[in-house]
């Protein structure tokens, strides 16, 4: 696990030492220590920016949605994280539920999309939707060719056996991406029919990764030539001169809401909400683009899009049940029922 110390600020990290040594019990507000669950760049860009505008310095650690879920549940009784930056929104309305998360009602909240504020209403306010991106699949049109395959265009393209060791796709327990594919495909085929989809996709899978970011980035590499991936994570690596290509799927496909919340009992509480109510800023919603990280709609209703933010008009959505596929017993359930039915099966 890379764990990234940004930007030390002698100065501010002498002032902290002088401020706990007056107040022993006291935890001072100048750092914030932050689990974030976007691309690295994204994370990096963040610590910077806010170190700038603030003083203020984050110790930040890179982790997937499914693993910063499982690491707020492990310090439940003696918190070290404060924040819970990005990732998709299933695992931060289970943390809410858990009571992992505190209560917080931003004023920043009236600028943002209805899906972004609907996301904090449905867990009381205990997380906040900081982002959107379509679920779908990245190609690379170079090794297609190559290998005389065809672009897939559809779930059902997935499964022709040409494919064969062809598609990547993360693990549903570390990556909320893998799980985000799962909730969908449930949602489009109902459960049976979707496990049974999963079982024969396995076939073709040629390996499950921790991350929800690396099958792309697999592609992008020419290590793989398909990858189930939200459709936001390839013009990254287009732009950084790899051959990626994205297209989501003609039966329809689920949407993350990405999501952002404190953690209850943080220790750096008042600069937990300070870092909050300025990460939802359109300034700081443009720094994935800036850092050219990913490119998903942001939250706040004011910042300026990117044009390789995708054109939400064009795709076909299912009607995502967020509640429902956020609940900690439905999310558990088929987690554990991918591992018993699909994982185990030999490929
Ligand atoms: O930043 C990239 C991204 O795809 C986010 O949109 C998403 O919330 C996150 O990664 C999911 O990562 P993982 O699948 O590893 O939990």
């Amino acid at each position: 696990m890379r764990v990234h110390q940004p930007l030390k600020l002698v100065s501010s990290a002498l002032l902290a030492g002088a401020a706990l040594a007056a107040t022993p019990a006291a935890h001072a507000q100048d750092q914030l220590n932050v689990i974030c669950s976007v691309q690295a760049d994204w994370c990096n860009g963040l610590s910077t920016a806010y170190a700038r505008a603030t003083g203020v310095k984050m110790n930040v650690s890179l982790k997937g949605s499914g693993e910063a879920l499982a690491q707020l549940i492990a310090e439940r009784d003696n918190p070290k994280t404060d924040v819970w930056f990005g990732g998709t929104g299933d695992p931060h309305l289970q943390a809410a539920e858990q009571g992992l998360t505190l209560e917080y009602k931003s004023p920043a909240m009236t600028q943002l999309h209805p899906w972004a504020q609907r996301q904090a209403q449905q867990s009381g306010y205990k997380t906040v939707g900081i982002y959107s991106g379509p679920l779908g699949f990245g190609y690379n049109p170079e090794l297609l060719a190559k290998k005389k395959l065809a672009v897939p265009h559809s779930w059902a393209d997935l499964l022709k056996p040409e494919y064969k060791g062809e598609i990547q796709v993360a693990n549903p327990a570390s990556s909320g991406t893998a799980y985000t594919m799962i909730a969908t495909l449930v949602q489009l085929m109902g459960e049976d029919k979707a496990f049974d989809y999963m079982k024969a996709l396995h076939k073709n899978i040629g390996q499950y990764t921790r991350s929800g970011t690396a099958p792309i980035k697999a592609v992008a590499r020419g290590e793989t030539a398909v990858s189930i991936s939200f459709v936001h994570d390839g013009p990254p690596e287009k732009l950084h001169g790899f051959p990626v290509e994205t297209v989501t799927p003609a039966e329809g496909t689920g949407a993350e809401i990405g999501s952002m919340s404190i953690v209850k009992g943080a220790r750096h509480v008042e600069a937990a909400k300070k870092f909050y109510d300025w990460a939802l800023t359109p300034a700081a919603q443009e720094i994935p683009f800036q850092t050219k990280a990913s490119f998903q709609v942001p939250s706040n209703m004011a910042t300026k899009l990117d044009p390789n933010v995708p054109d939400f008009r064009k795709i076909k959505f299912i009607d995502y049940d967020y509640a429902k596929y956020g609940a900690s017993v439905e999310r558990k359930r088929l987690i554990a029922r991918w591992e018993k039915d699909v994982n185990s099966l030999p490929r």
